[in-house]
């Protein structure tokens, strides 16, 4: 964590079309460093997708991805990211993190123990050689969890990081989350759900429809929306 650091990021009228819908729609963001940035919208208001544009795994039709001036690779190697839906390989729950941070030319020794050191951290650390793709969907997802963090990486995106966990382990990753920020990294998490987002958020974007229709401090965007839109939302009554 000695480096320099990669934020802020700045997101400059990101747009995204496909098959002519308009999936994000001249979205501008600003994630500065160890502020925990939630991104909150309802179902396919583009929080996926305007993540993975973030993280670099899609291109924008127009607009710009911006890390502190640093080159994308350069930027890349210091970030990761935990999709909502989990992509395992089909080898040991070990071997699928050791295989990350091996990537990152880390000595097989030190992987191993990184690796374990994950496991242990979200709860798992008993499943280390049973399949992946054999673990329940929640413990997929604390997997995919464990094997970012293992990668040590400055910038975390987080995409529905508990959708499919039960209270306990909900909880638990969102300590994780909140324990990130100690350790000097940097999260941007999707969410629709509203409990979780008062308690990490520090910066709030208010997505609906692929446009970012309220962004800020987030304790400010909860007591006084200036939208109707996320008027609506924070009471529960908009749907998409
Ligand atoms: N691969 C794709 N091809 C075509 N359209 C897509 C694709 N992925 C997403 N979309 C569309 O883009 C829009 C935004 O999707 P996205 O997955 O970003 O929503 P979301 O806010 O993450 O929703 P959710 O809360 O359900 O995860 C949706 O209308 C979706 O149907
Ligand atoms: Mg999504």
């Amino acid at each position: 964590m000695e480096a320099p650091s990669i934020l802020p990021l700045a997101l400059e009228t990101i747009s995204l079309r496909h098959e002519g819908q308009q999936i994000l729609d001249r979205i501008n963001m600003l994630v500065a460093r160890r502020r925990t940035t939630v991104v909150l919208g309802p179902n396919g208001a583009g929080k996926s997708m305007l993540l993975k544009v973030a993280h670099g795994l899609i291109a924008p039709d127009s607009g710009a991805v911006r890390w502190s001036g640093l080159s994308g690779a350069e930027a890349h190697a210091r970030q990761a990211m935990v999709f909502q839906k989990p992509v395992l390989l089909n080898r040991s729950v070990l071997a699928n993190i050791v295989h990350a941070v091996r990537l990152q030319g880390v000595p097989r020794a030190a992987a191993v123990h990184r690796a374990h050191t994950a496991l242990d951290h979200v709860g798992l650390g008993d499943m280390a050689v049973r399949p992946a793709r054999s673990l329940s969907g929640g413990e997929q997802q604390r997997l995919s969890f464990a094997r970012a963090w293992a990668r040590d990486p400055e910038v975390l995106f987080l995409d529905e990081p508990t959708a499919s966990l039960d209270p306990a382990a909900s909880w638990s990753i969102e300590q994780i989350i909140v324990d990130l920020r100690r350790e000097g990294r940097t999260a941007i998490l999707s969410t629709h759900d509203l409990a979780m987002a008062r308690r990490l958020a520090d910066d709030l974007v208010f997505l609906h429809r692929g446009r970012a229709l309220e962004a800020g401090p987030a304790a400010q965007l909860f007591a006084d929306p200036k939208t109707p839109e996320l008027a609506a939302f924070l009471k529960g009554e908009l749907h998409w």
